[in-house]
């Protein structure tokens, strides 16, 4: 039996901007899928769940459609077919998946699973895929799944280092590594409220794409890097959903170019202070926040964080709020009082998690993983 394990990743900042290739600031976590697997000459692709969610089976062809929606399965038929578009079809695998990484929290468990049975496929195969090659891949593939995604959890899953956040820009595609100073913490809080990527929220999500695209266009912009003072440009725009969008993605691009000045200087009241208006931006702009996230970003607040933020999607899932190291234990206790006290459901392992920024699923392979 060989293994694969890929963590998933808290975005600290630069929210629904990938798909519109600006740069964002994510970590991998410390908390993974891990599949164990073997090659199955059959072409069967065979994965056992050891949680709830039971055993999926299909053959591997070229072509392959999607399964019912919402069903996990999507998720290893869209990294079949993903691997079978670049290299074609090969061996299946017989596997078995476990995981610490709570699902549907924003928490990019779906992409590490995606990222998780491609790279047991290549591995199957003895195919070695570069870092760039992946990503040329993955984003795509997660569309199967009906999620019109941009290729952060992709990007932070494979390529982050230990101890730093990753600055990721798309175009062309590089990750920077930036160290996060010892005494800075990241504490990610669920909001106990579901945001399954694969459901209702894939209609939000996408409304918010196209608005910010439409946005784009009428401006007779060719991409936001264009875009150099995004007040004066919106006013050319009807009030709405895509106004704010454009505003929102023009503001949140800016506010990731400071943040990672604000990290590589060490300059923690900046860092914070931009998280939160990333937060206000994300709720009154692109609207994506919801009463509990909101209620959760201020309960963070009122227990000392520095910055709090929902990380994500949005439309629930989980917030990440920021403090010194020394502050963690307080933050914790607080959003016990504060939040979760009254909530049934709350289960302190799943629902809050010290995020120490961790190694992607590449690092320490040979394979090149195309950080500048
Ligand atoms: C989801 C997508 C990402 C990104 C975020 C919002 O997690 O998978 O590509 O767009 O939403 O920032």
């Amino acid at each position: 039996m060989d293994s694969v394990s890929v963590p998933g990743r808290v975005n600290l900042i630069g929210e629904h901007i990938d798909y519109h290739s600006l740069a964002v600031l994510p970590m991998a976590i410390g908390r993974a899928i891990r599949v164990c697997f073997r090659a199955r000459p059959d072409g069967a692709i065979r994965v056992a769940s050891a949680g709830a969610y039971g055993v999926r089976e299909f053959q591997w062809t070229a072509g392959l459609t999607p399964a019912a929606a919402g069903d996990w399965e999507n998720y290893l038929r869209a990294a079949a077919e993903a691997v079978g578009r670049k290299w074609g079809v090969g061996a299946g695998i017989e596997a078995s998946v476990e995981s610490d990484l709570p699902s549907a929290a924003g928490l990019s468990s779906s992409s590490a699973l995606l990222v998780a049975i491609a790279l047991c496929l290549l591995r199957a195969n003895g195919i070695a895929a570069s870092f760039e090659e992946l990503m040329e891949i993955l984003p795509d593939g997660e569309q199967f799944v009906g999620t019109r995604g941009g290729g952060m959890d992709h990007a932070a899953v494979l390529a982050s280092r230990q101890g730093c956040a990753s600055l990721i820009e798309f175009d062309p595609l590089s990750v920077r590594p930036i160290a996060i100073p010892a005494d800075w913490a990241f504490l990610v809080a669920h909001s106990l409220e579901h945001a399954e990527k694969s459901g209702g929220l894939r209609a939000e999500y996408n409304a918010r794409r196209t608005a910010g695209a439409s946005a784009l266009e009428k401006l007779g912009l060719g991409s936001y890097r264009k875009v150099d003072n995004p007040l004066a440009l919106a006013r050319r725009l009807d009030a709405g959903l895509e106004r704010d969008s454009f505003l929102h993605v023009a503001t949140e691009a800016r506010r990731v170019r400071e943040a990672a000045a604000a990290l590589e200087r060490g300059d923690a009241a900046q860092f914070g202070s931009l998280l939160s208006d990333s937060h206000a931006s994300l709720r009154d702009r692109l609207r994506v926040s919801c009463a509990a996230l909101d209620r959760l970003v201020e309960a963070a607040m009122e227990s000392g964080a520095m910055g709090a933020r929902l990380t994500g999607a949005g439309f629930g899932g989980c917030i990440v709020a920021f403090c010194r190291t020394a502050e963690l234990p307080a933050l914790e206790s607080g959003l016990i009082t504060r939040y979760y006290q009254d909530r049934p459901g709350f289960v302190r392992e799943d629902h809050l998690i010290r995020a120490d920024a961790s190694p992607g699923a590449l690092a320490g392979s040979s394979v090149p993983t195309g950080l500048s």
